[in-house]
């Protein structure tokens, strides 16, 4: 079962072709190799492939029914994978692509089933790292690349952080250090009109507000509560996601109310034994009194924030903290991205406070 995982240090600006090469080659013969992107880590198979796709759900343990984000090195290469392209799809790919957006688009009989996980649909998005980038047009065929941790875990952003979780079930990664954005890309339902936002991402709403003349949020990107669905189109949506192994609560409200309660609720907590971790920005880090407090950086850094806190996620768990108690931060540009993660890794266990 277990394998041995390759470790390829490459360079993040210019990757040496001859590790491209051997990583390539381990596509193409149906491997699996984690890569970086500027979000987060990848694991990528040849989507083309049904025993590749199906072998990354497997080191993945990712339900069936999920289909990851088919990575191209080109945009002629989405019209091979989907019919009925949209004008304004072209366009949003060629300002924003290489980048941190996905578009979801009709698939073309090119698509194997699994690849799809059985839909109609299929994600694409164009990376923008010359490793993503260069991996892919070696291989020579679109990469499947869900995000490279054990389903349910937080995202990578390191290759520490994928070896944590797939190190002995996948063949190789490619390590060019920590990603820059640290959230995963926007994912765009471009099938209808207007376009409609499933995950809030790298590329911000207002972003795409300004390039498109209508865009919506599905109610799940904004949303504060757990919504019961059975028939999403982003299947994502429905599964347990981005989960410390801590339990984990979000206070929102203003910040000063939220200082309050957080104190209060890490005293109910030590008093009954259990180790206190406080998820907190430069700002307020210096107020609460807990086990562990972690800072995302700067409320006027969203960038910062965005790129610190899948790291802090899963430092608070190797710290072995029992309990996460999540500030909440502004949901303009990235800050949207970053609550919608944070609201889904409490579970939607959110405790709104005020003055
Ligand atoms: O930044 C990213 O997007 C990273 C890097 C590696 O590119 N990838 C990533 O992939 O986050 P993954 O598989 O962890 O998340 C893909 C999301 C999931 O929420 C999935 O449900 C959704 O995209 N998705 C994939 N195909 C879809 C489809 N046909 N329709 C709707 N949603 C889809
Ligand atoms: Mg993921």
């Amino acid at each position: 079962m277990s394998k041995k995982t390759l470790v390829f240090k490459v360079n993040p600006d210019s990757p040496e072709d001859d590790l491209i090469s051997q990583a390539a080659s381990i596509i193409r013969r149906g491997g699996l190799v984690a890569f970086p992107t500027e979000t987060v880590y990848g694991l990528g198979a040849d989507a083309l492939n049904p025993t590749a796709v199906s072998a990354l759900f497997e080191a993945k343990m990712r339900p069936r029914d999920n289909p990851p984000i088919v990575h191209v090195g080109s945009i002629e290469d989405v019209y091979k994978l989907a019919e009925n392209v949209p004008d304004k799809a072209f366009r949003l790919m060629e300002f924003l692509w290489p980048g941190p957006l996905t578009i979801i688009l009709k698939r073309s009989r090119l698509v194997p089933d699994v690849t799809a996980a059985g839909l109609d649909t299929i994600a694409v998005r164009m990376p923008r790292h010359s490793v993503a980038l260069a991996l892919i047009r070696k291989s020579g065929s679109p990469i499947a690349a869900p995000s490279a941790n054990l389903a349910g875990r937080p995202s990578p952003t390191t290759a520490q952080h994928v070896l944590e979780d797939l190190e002995g079930r996948i063949d190789a990664i490619l390590d060019a250090g920590p990603t820059h954005i640290g959230v995963e890309s926007t994912v765009l339902d471009m099938t209808v009109d207007p376009p409609q936002i499933l995950r809030p991402g790298g590329v911000p709403y207002e972003v795409l507000k300004s390039f498109l003349w209508e865009v919506t949020l599905h109610p799940v990107a904004t949303s504060d509560m757990e919504l019961h669905l059975n028939h999403t189109r982003s299947p994502g949506i429905k599964h347990k996601h981005y989960a410390p192994k801590a339990e984990m609560f979000l206070v929102e409200g203003s910040l000063k109310a939220v200082v309050r309660k957080i104190n209060e609720l890490a005293e109910d907590y030590r008093r009954i034994g259990r180790k206190v971790g406080v998820l907190a920005t430069d700002e307020t880090s210096s107020s609460y009194k807990a086990d562990v407090v972690k800072s995302l950086g700067s409320r006027s850094n969203l960038a910062e924030i965005a790129k610190n806190l899948f790291r802090l996620l899963r430092d608070f768990d190797s710290e072995g903290v029992d309990v996460i108690l999540a500030e909440s931060i502004p949901t303009d540009g990235l800050g949207l991205a970053v609550m919608n993660r944070l609201r889904k890794a409490s579970g939607y266990k959110i405790l709104r406070v005020n003055e």
